[in-house]
């Protein structure tokens, strides 16, 4: 593995934050694992780089997860599974599968992002998340220098959760997802505008090319396109409440937004929370929020992580002053 020194991580983080890695190196393959220079240094795997916000430079090993590859490893009559390396591009390789006609990722299109980060946070959109069409992963313990098989349970899937973001966090880096899609998609379009866009688009006879066109029109009319303006996608959590606190909050506001779970909770909108307090388009140097959707923080140009933070920070307490939720943050803060 080639090594390099004092690199700027601006080109491989959506937030575009400058900062810099002490050392950075680019995996192409899980054979050059055993090379990896570890010691006693801090190490930071990257993907994508959208669901993070760096706040000062790393003063560690950055490792470049580019481990490429799509393969058709298995089918029966339902179904197909198909591998892809931890590295390729999440967008393109839903893409690919739409282009096959196979279904179960077209409402998880235009998500920023790697494949080997779905897992991670168990992704997530428009009724879909990344666990409903998971089948297993390889990953390569840190410690043991050897590749370990999870299947789906072994992950731990929760709401943006899994297990590699709580008790085996840092100990592993993903190299290949294993996902099962559908031969006969089974089509979810009952989240949001998905129906409405579809018949703006004069659609009649549903596809997962058709809903992963849709899907893209709705992220594209809201979310800010990191090429443009740097974010990281929802920077919160959708809180989740129970149903005796969201009667009491409706009691006091009631046009909150609000989505009953099965298990009896309720997720509230973050998004409306944080509008409702004043901050949706609000900017202050290069950090704002995003003026479509308030759940989005964005770098205008050149705000730093802590600028950003700062204002996470104070949204999150005016959260807390106005409704008494305290929001957790989506982003990994580094
Ligand atoms: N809302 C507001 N104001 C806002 C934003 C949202 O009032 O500024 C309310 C609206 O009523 C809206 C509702 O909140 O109908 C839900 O908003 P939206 O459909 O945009 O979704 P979200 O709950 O804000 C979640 C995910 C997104 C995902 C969308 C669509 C989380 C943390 N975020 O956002 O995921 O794309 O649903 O399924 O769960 C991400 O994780 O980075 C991400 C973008």
């Amino acid at each position: 593995m080639k090594m390099l020194e004092n690199i700027s991580l601006k080109p491989y983080n959506t937030f575009h934050i400058e900062t810099t890695a002490r050392y950075f190196s680019i995996l192409n393959d899980a054979d050059s694992l055993q090379e990896l220079p570890l010691g006693n240094q801090p190490l930071m795997v990257l993907g994508g780089g959208s669901n993070m916000l760096l706040t000062k430079n790393f003063d560690g090993l950055v490792v470049k997860n580019e481990i490429m590859g799509i393969e058709l490893v298995h089918e029966d009559p339902e179904f197909i599974y198909v591998s892809a390396g931890a590295g390729e591009n999440w967008h393109g390789f839903v893409m690919h599968c739409i282009s096959k006609g196979w279904g179960g990722l077209e409402n998880l299109s235009l998500i920023p992002g790697s494949v080997g980060a779905s897992p991670m946070q168990n992704i997530g959109a428009y009724g879909v998340e990344l666990e409903d069409v998971f089948w297993s992963l390889e990953a390569w313990h840190i410690q043991e220098k050897r590749i370990h098989t999870f299947t789906k349970s072994d992950c731990a899937f929760g709401y943006r959760e899994s297990v590699f973001k709580k008790s085996l966090k840092g100990k592993y880096i993903i190299l290949k997802v294993t996902y099962r899609l559908h031969k006969k998609p089974v089509f979810h379009t009952s989240y949001g505008a998905i129906t409405q866009e579809l018949d703006r688009m004069g659609v009649t006879e549903y596809s997962v090319s058709a809903i992963s066109e849709a899907v893209i029109r709705i992220r594209t009319s809201k979310l800010p396109d990191p090429a443009i303006i740097g974010n990281a996608g929802s920077f919160f959590k959708n809180p989740v409440v129970s149903n005796e606190t969201y009667e009491q909050l409706k009691a006091s506001f009631p046009t909150i937004v609000a989505f009953p779970q099965l298990d009896k909770s309720v997720k509230l909108a973050a998004g409306w929370l944080i509008e409702q307090c004043g901050w949706k388009g609000y900017r202050s140097g290069d950090a704002g929020c995003h003026a479509s959707q308030a759940l989005v923080l964005v770098n205008y140009g050149n705000a730093t992580g802590k600028q950003i933070y700062d204002l996470s920070e104070k949204i999150l307490q005016s959260v807390i002053s106005r409704f008494g939720i305290s929001l957790e943050r989506e982003v990994n803060i580094i």
